[in-house]
């Protein structure tokens, strides 16, 4: 048995906030900021929360795999920054969607390896004949986790939701490789937090003073992290296979600055072409990203059965890893058709 992925979905929140709005907050510039990270804007929940936004992306990846909710029998939800503490935001997507008959769990404080990690999670579920679908969600609101009064990371993130449908199917699964640094942790933090992002909500920012309830981060050594480790855990996951660069149709990389995915790129001597980016208009929306881009992928008629992809995450812990991924998802369904 393997778990093969059959439908995806996303939600993005309508409004936005570019650079320029960035620069109304914290001393940065539209110039600076595109030439440190690529990030140009990115989208902010009002009226929207982590378990809705992750509710209508599941929706969405069952229309787009053709299941219906009663089928499921696994949810998944990878996510930092739920909105309760209980219920965990997979049993809220339970209830939203009627998957009556699933089991669901969060995955929480894998960050930005958070899909990743569910996915392997699922896949391994799969193989074994535990489950025979599953629903894999990667859905933040990481608004609420910024300082929007630092400007060394309210930059770069941004809110959102992606998620695969999966089920079992016939043939040998690809091994994952994955790593953890716990040693390394103090890189990027947030010790507690605050309920709400200060922007577009009733918390006013002059009451949000604790900096420890807000992402903090080396972010030199998170880059230094991520151009030694993404491409080192990408040409394990190949040699764990038996694959070669030239085997893979695109690596799909956890959307967090483009000089780390170029880096990655140059490192492993492969094509930027193969590296498919829309942290331009997102941000980095940590275990979001790497659904979120699939979906647009999947919805844009790029993907074909059989090709491989390899899809890798990187983040706080710290922790890192890839997967193989044969696209077995027929149906191509743009929105809005
Ligand atoms: N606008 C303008 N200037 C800024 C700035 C901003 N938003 N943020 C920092 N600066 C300034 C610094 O104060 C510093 O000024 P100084 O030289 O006068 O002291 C200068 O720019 C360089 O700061 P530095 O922190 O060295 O910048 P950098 O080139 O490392 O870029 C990041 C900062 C955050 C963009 C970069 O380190 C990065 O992307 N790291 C990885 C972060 C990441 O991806 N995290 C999530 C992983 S899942």
């Amino acid at each position: 048995m393997n778990g093969i992925i059959c439908g995806t979905g996303s939600y993005i929140p309508s409004y936005t906030m570019d650079n320029n709005d960035i620069a109304g907050l914290v001393d940065t510039n539209d110039m600076w900021i595109r030439e440190r990270t690529g990030v140009v804007k990115r989208h902010i929940i009002k009226d929207e929360t982590t378990a809705s936004m992750a509710a209508e992306a599941g929706k969405r990846a069952l229309e787009n795999a053709g299941m219906k909710a009663e089928e499921l029998e696994l949810i998944l939800v990878a996510t930092i920054s739920s909105n309760v503490i209980l219920p965990c935001t997979a049993c809220e997507v339970q209830k939203s969607l009627g998957a009556v008959h699933a089991t669901c769990f969060d995955l929480g404080g894998a960050a930005c390896t958070g899909f990743v990690l569910a996915y392997n999670t699922a896949s391994a579920y799969l193989e074994a004949g535990v489950y025979k679908t599953a629903l894999v969600i990667g859905s933040e609101s990481l608004s609420a986790l910024t300082n929007w009064k630092d400007r060394r990371t309210c930059i770069l993130f941004g809110d959102g939701a992606g998620a695969a449908v999966m089920k079992a199917g016939e043939g040998k699964g690809w091994l994952p490789v994955t790593h953890s640094d716990g040693g390394k942790g103090e890189a990027l933090t947030c010790r507690s937090r605050y309920c709400s992002n200060g922007l577009t909500s009733k918390l006013r920012p002059e009451d949000m003073t604790d900096e420890a309830n807000f992402i903090q981060m080396d972010g030199q050594a998170v880059f230094k992290f991520a151009v030694k480790r993404v491409p080192e855990v990408i040409q394990e996951v190949l040699e764990a296979n038996a694959l070669k660069g030239e085997d893979i149709f695109l690596y799909i990389l956890h959307q967090a600055n483009k000089r780390i995915v170029e880096a990655v790129a140059k490192r492993l001597s492969e094509p930027i072409e193969k590296f498919p980016m829309n942290l331009e208009e997102y941000g980095n929306t940590s275990s979001a990203s790497i659904p979120i881009l699939l979906d647009e992928l999947n919805r844009g008629g790029r993907l074909k059965t059989g090709q491989k992809l390899v899809l890798a995450g990187f983040g706080a812990g710290l922790t890192w890893g890839a997967v193989v991924v044969e696209w077995s998802c027929p149906v191509k369904q743009p929105y809005g058709s």
